[in-house]
């Protein structure tokens, strides 16, 4: 019995080098939270390196160097990947889901790529799962796969994550391909979200779309039940917790320490991404020097943003916007010994991302929407005898659980200003009380926690079926 993790990217990605390729990390809560899982089943992966690759020697170099770690890759054309992963994925599921109405375009070329390249994903499982095996499906990029296999290999267990938010039935009712997409997921045994507001608002969708009733948590089919549970994704928590004892990481904590020993350094930490609130932010940041000039040359924002999707339009259009955001914010306020914002457009190390954590005074986890948000989790659970305060958007999944951070309406930016404000000026037992009432959360709610109950929920429900049929 095997566990198959299906998802479009796959937790390592393939980096060309001269005439070969890399293998680094990827980012993106999914595949880093996922990558840690721990499960007494033996377990594979089959997504996408995160290259396209159209030469056949290439692939099987990519292939061979991935299946060592029992990675399967799925390779998609520069047409799928603009189509399906930049088109339906990207422009027209993402923004609606996080409730950017008016960046979401719908175009039947990228709904056909949707369909081909799920259907991709469907051939290739049949061909390396047993019926004994259990498929979990993972994310909005692979929404139809759940009912494609349930046609081809009925008895087959399939469970499906839905990582980003699930949005109202206003506005999921706009997608012309609402009902496909629902009975897509339907085919799963059972279907998980991260918090109790999205599993209403999809119980709400299928009855009104479908006209399938569910009966609390379970709906019942042609063939089967169907559940659902919000399961809040948590971390690795003793990674974290246990990074700065670890010699590199402390090397980099030592480095920066001296970097910023005079200031108060304030963290952020995203994929480039409107729907992460970073203008808004920035904006808040700069009206918070506005009227805290006693804090100028004092304070420093270091914003790390990871490029992401970088030819879809919405994308590209806000790298500017922030550029020249940071630009004026830093025109205005440095010195000769002081530039309040510090920018990053690169993706951190493992090592220097927990030292940064470490050291950050205050964490900006301020999105305007979030399906749950680990940057949140991951800075909480780093902070060992040197706290630290959160703000926090109540907008973004984590908020239901860190209810000790300092939560704010992102998009309101006063309330970032005096957030920022009242976290300097925090006292150090208040910090250190609050960070420890979250990690005694975080501790408990771990990735593998989440995987656990996940299983757990599902082979209740398979059982059930089995035992009705
Ligand atoms: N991350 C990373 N390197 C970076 C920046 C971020 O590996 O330079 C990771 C970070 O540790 C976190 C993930 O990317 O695990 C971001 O997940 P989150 O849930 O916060 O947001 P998402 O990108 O999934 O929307
Ligand atoms: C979010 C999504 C994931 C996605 C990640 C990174 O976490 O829920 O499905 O993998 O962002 O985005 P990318 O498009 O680079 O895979």
């Amino acid at each position: 019995m095997k566990l198959y993790i299906v998802a479009n990217r796959l937790p390592v990605k393939a980096v060309p080098r001269q005439d070969s390729y890399t293998f680094v990390r990827s980012e993106g809560g999914l595949a880093t939270g996922l990558d840690s899982l721990q499960i007494s089943m033996e377990k594979h992966w089959i997504g996408w390196p995160g290259v396209c690759v159209d030469n056949a020697r290439q692939q099987i170099e990519i292939r061979q160097h991935l299946e060592t770690m029992d990675f399967h890759p799925i390779f998609l054309s520069e047409e799928q990947y603009h189509d399906y992963y930049e088109g339906y994925s990207n422009s027209t599921i993402w923004p609606l889901c996080h409730y950017f109405f008016s960046h979401t375009t719908v175009r039947k070329e990228y709904w056909e790529s949707y369909q081909k390249v799920n259907a991709l994903f469907c051939d290739e499982i049949c061909k390396q799962v047993g019926s004994g095996d259990w498929v979990w499906i993972q994310d909005y990029q692979l929404m139809l796969l759940p009912g494609m296999l349930r046609k081809r290999m009925p008895n087959l267990h399939i469970g499906y994550f839905h990582h980003i938010p699930f949005p109202s039935y206003e506005l999921f009712r706009i997608l012309p391909e609402r009902a496909e997409l629902l009975n897509g997921l339907m085919g799963a045994d059972f279907i998980g979200f991260h918090t109790h507001d999205y599993m209403r608002y999809f119980i709400n969708a299928v009855e009104r779309v479908l006209h399938i009733k569910f009966d609390l948590d379970e709906a019942q089919t042609d063939s089967r039940i169907v559940r659902v549970n919000a399961l809040p994704m948590g971390i690795n928590y003793e990674l974290y917790n246990h990074s700065s004892a670890t010699p590199k990481v402390w090397s980099e904590i030592e480095k920066k320490r001296i970097l910023f020993r005079n200031h108060k350094l304030l963290l952020s930490v995203d994929r480039l991404d409107y729907s992460k609130g970073i203008l808004h932010r920035l904006q808040g940041f700069e009206t918070f020097l506005e009227r805290h000039p006693e804090y100028q040359g004092k304070v420093t924002l270091a914003m790390v943003i990871v490029p992401s999707r970088d030819h879809v339009e919405s994308y590209a259009g806000l790298k500017t916007k922030i550029d020249e955001t940071i630009g004026r914010i830093n025109g205005r306020y440095s010195d000769i010994n002081w530039t309040p914002v510090c920018y990053f457009y690169h993706g951190f190390s493992f090592e220097e991302l927990t030292a940064m954590y470490f050291v950050a005074d205050v964490a900006l986890v301020t999105p305007l929407r979030d399906g749950m948000n680990l940057v949140a989790k991951e800075y909480v659970a780093t902070k060992v005898n040197n706290p630290g305060v959160l703000v926090l958007s109540e907008m973004a999944g984590a908020a239901v659980e860190l209810a000790d951070a300092i939560q704010i309406n992102p998009n309101d930016t006063d309330q970032i200003a005096d957030a920022i404000f009242t976290a300097l000026q925090m006292p150090y037992e208040e910090q250190a009380k609050r960070i420890s009432k979250m990690q005694a959360i975080l501790s408990v709610q771990t990735v593998n926690k989440w995987a656990a109950d996940f299983m757990e929920e599902w082979k209740n429900v398979v059982d059930k079926n089995q035992y009705l049929s």
